[in-house]
């Protein structure tokens, strides 16, 4: 994680995506240009009008591009781009999505006590049951393990099945990022807990395993403590006591969903950010999708894309704008004149951006 090397200055993919993602992909990078003049940033081609162009959602330019950079800010797939989506996740081995879950004064949350809410989620985002492998439930007759589990498949029907894969090396990976993620914000204050959240109790050979390295690793990190809830459960918990929460390890299906649940307690959608990092690449995108029924409509919140994008400013070594941009940002919610729609305002997407670049402007950044 700390050995990588970028150009210099370094070179950044952009694939704005689909539906509205691009209307907050197109003001991020703006103001990421203002901020870091030197970063170079390549738009790609990529969705619905790639199609129109290459014939094909997914052009060897876009992949080119992605491959030349040091690494991508991506918007939404609603579908047409979801094969980049999957490019930049399996391809890229970005093993690891940081999911940040803090409420900031003047987001709307629908939380008694908000200002508990700060915790990271650490999200398998390679394993577990995405990428889809499904097939014919008769397939499974043929699997010799199927010969002990406790209720036989019933393939004899017309069904289907869906499969959860973990390796050992995923969930280890998974696992030392967390310790590592709890370590350093134990260095900036927060008590270094790292919180698993899993089906162990009914799926032993993949949550189960997962759980044993969890622990594991976490023992292999003095200083830091483990607690562990099963994963309905922990859907309770990030609602009931999040203050209890400092990073939260999940599985890939289970951190989807509940990182959708962790970003209704901080206000929604429009505000969680994300990063996916690999060993040799990484991409940014915030934890939303394409946003179509906001389409065209110039409301969609660019916060999250733009918190994915100071993610990215801290990744390429621009710690200082990036603390700038999130500052900016807080001040604007915290000042509350100016708000986003889904924020109980009525700035659409410029006008909010404008806000927060005048912030950036007044502060000399
Ligand atoms: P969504 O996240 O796009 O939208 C869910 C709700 O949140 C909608 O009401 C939307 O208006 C609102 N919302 C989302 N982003 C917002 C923003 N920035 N500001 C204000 N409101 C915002 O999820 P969905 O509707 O379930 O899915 C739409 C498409 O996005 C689907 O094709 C889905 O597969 C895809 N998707 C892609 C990604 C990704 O590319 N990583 C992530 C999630 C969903
Ligand atoms: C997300 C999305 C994706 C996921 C989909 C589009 C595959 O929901 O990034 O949260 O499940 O990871
Ligand atoms: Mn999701």
């Amino acid at each position: 994680m700390d050995n990588r090397q970028f150009h210099n200055p370094p070179l950044v993919c952009v694939i704005p995506g689909d539906d509205a993602a691009p209307e907050v992909m197109r003001p991020t990078v703006e103001i990421l240009r203002e901020l870091v003049p030197e970063i170079r940033f390549t738009e790609a081609p990529c969705g619905r009008e790639a199609q129109a162009q290459y014939g094909t959602p997914f052009p060897d330019v876009t992949r080119e591009a992605i491959d030349a950079a040091d690494c991508t800010l991506f918007g939404a797939s609603g579908g047409p781009s979801r094969p980049i989506l999957w490019y930049l996740r399996w391809n890229k081995e970005t093993y690891i999505n940081v999911r940040p879950v803090r409420w900031i004064p003047g987001y709307r949350s629908p939380m008694l006590h908000p200002e508990r809410i700060d915790y990271v989620i650490a999200r398998d985002n390679l394993e577990g049951m995405y990428p889809p492998r499904e097939g014919d439930v008769a397939e499974l007759a043929a699997l010799p393990s199927s010969s002990n589990w406790w209720m036989a498949p019933p393939v004899e029907k017309v069904g289907a099945y869906s499969i959860k894969v973990s390796t050992d090396e995923q969930m280890q990976r998974v696992a030392n990022y967390a310790c590592e993620l709890a370590l350093q914000r134990q260095a900036a204050g927060y008590p270094g807990r790292v919180t698993l959240g899993a089906k162990y109790s009914i799926q032993p050979r993949t949550d189960g395993r997962f759980r044993t390295l969890v622990k594991e690793a976490v023992s292999r990190h003095p200083g830091l403590t483990y607690q562990e809830f099963l994963v309905d459960d922990m859907a309770r918990r990030l609602v009931a006591s999040p203050e209890t929460l400092d990073v939260v390890v999940l599985g890939n299906e289970h951190g989807d969903i509940l990182a959708d649940v962790s970003s209704g307690t901080i206000g929604g959608l429009g505000l969680s950010p994300s990063a996916c990092y690999g060993e040799n690449y990484a991409y940014f995108e915030p934890v939303h999708g394409s946003a179509p029924d906001l389409a065209g409509k110039g409301v969609i919140n660019p916060t999250a894309m733009l918190l994915s994008g100071a993610l990215m400013l801290d990744y390429l070594g621009y710690n200082k704008q990036a603390r700038a941009l999130t500052s900016a940002i807080e001040q604007t919610y915290q000042e509350g004149t100016l708000l986003p729609v889904d924020q109980g305002g009525q700035a659409g997407t410029h006008e909010f951006v404008q806000a927060i670049r005048a912030r950036l402007t007044e502060h000399g950044s």
